[in-house]
């Protein structure tokens, strides 16, 4: 028998193309009969039984929107076992037969767990991180990146009419892609990310440096899990006396809003279409991920277990070309 009902959720941080992402699973099953339900708050709306019909209509005119308008939610409760029971009894109670389910590896992780009870999901990467295993880029990490770019054009202009050195902070707790590529798309001086640590000595070296050799800014972009931290290499360079005066910009969670890119939206929707006819199909516990140009799976349990950090070519290509 196939699915009559099916559910989709965004779960962890929101990412810009999650939207187009939900528009894609509630059409690509709608035009089987399918219902779709859509889960307000991730987990948090699942143990509440906080969800509802969607149909074709009611995802009209969202492609182009940032954030989710399902809403995300981190609930611990469905971490724990009992919480993963309570979950399954409210998709029972619901009529609900597989989930899509749109988020990062923590998000993945409680799909996992739904599958391993015997309950059909499919993941699908959304995050800004790019920190998931099993896909070249997740949804949201393209928009990000030129959000990023956007701000670190704007403060190179105020940076170079005062011969200014700024430490743009960017997302990032654990993975340092946003920051590398930043930094290389951005023409940084140098680049701070958790992955690979570097000493304030160091940082000071190189801007020193750049201050000697005539240029007329600099600019260093650090993850936000980086060590040493933003506010260790300012009070660092400023006592210092690099050359260049120091400006610190945190962009926070302004890297996570705003209209999705092209790329977004083409990623979100393949990966969404892509995520339900499996589902569909009679598939379950798997992640949909861009490999190569393709669409392709890997299983939940290699999506979440294998770390993704950003790949060494890139903090390479970063200090070569500072
Ligand atoms: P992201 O999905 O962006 O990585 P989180 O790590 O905060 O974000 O995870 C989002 C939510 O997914 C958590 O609040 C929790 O409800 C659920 N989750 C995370 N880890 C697990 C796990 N090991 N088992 C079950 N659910 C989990
Ligand atoms: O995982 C996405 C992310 O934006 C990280 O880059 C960041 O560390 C974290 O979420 C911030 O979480 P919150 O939105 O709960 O402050
Ligand atoms: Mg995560």
């Amino acid at each position: 028998m196939t699915m009559q009902r099916i559910a989709v959720m965004t779960s962890g941080g929101d990412a810009p193309g999650m939207n187009a992402a939900i528009r894609a699973v509630v059409r690509t099953a709608t035009a089987q009969n399918v219902e779709v339900y859509g889960i307000r708050q991730a987990y948090s709306g699942l143990l509440s039984g906080d969800l509802e019909r969607m149909t074709s209509r009611d995802v009209s005119g969202i492609i182009q929107r940032g954030g989710t308008v399902l809403q995300t939610a981190r609930n611990l409760e469905f971490k724990t076992p009992q919480g993963q029971k309570r979950g399954l009894r409210r998709l029972n109670e619901h009529g609900i037969e597989g989930m899509v389910v749109i988020g990062g590896d923590g998000s993945l992780r409680g799909a996992l767990s739904l599958h391993k009870m015997g309950f059909p999901v499919i993941g699908v990467p959304g995050s800004i991180d790019n920190d998931i295993w099993g896909t070249n880029t997740s949804i949201g990490v393209d928009t990000a990146l030129n959000t990023i770019l956007d701000a670190v054009d704007k403060l190179r202009d105020t940076a170079s009419s005062h011969e200014r050195c700024f430490l743009l902070e960017v997302m990032g707790r654990n993975c340092g892609y946003l920051a590398t590529v930043g930094g290389i798309l951005g023409g940084a001086e140098f680049v701070m990310v958790p992955e690979y640590p570097t000493t304030l000595e160091e940082i000071g070296k190189v801007l020193e440096h750049a201050y000697m050799v005539g240029k007329s800014h600099a600019m260093g972009i650090i993850a936000e899990g980086a060590t040493p931290t933003t506010n260790e290499i300012a009070d660092y360079l400023k006592s210092h006396e690099i050359g260049f005066e120091v400006r610190v910009t945190v962009l926070g969670h302004v890297v996570r809003g705003g209209s999705p890119s092209a790329f977004d939206r083409l990623l979100a929707t393949r990966l969404g279409v892509a995520a339900t006819q499996r589902l569909l199909a009679g598939e379950s516990g798997v992640m949909v991920g861009l490999h190569g140009r393709d669409i392709g799976v890997v299983s939940l349990e290699d999506a979440t277990s294998k770390q993704r950090a950003v790949a060494e070519e890139y903090v390479h290509i970063a200090s070569l070309l500072s």
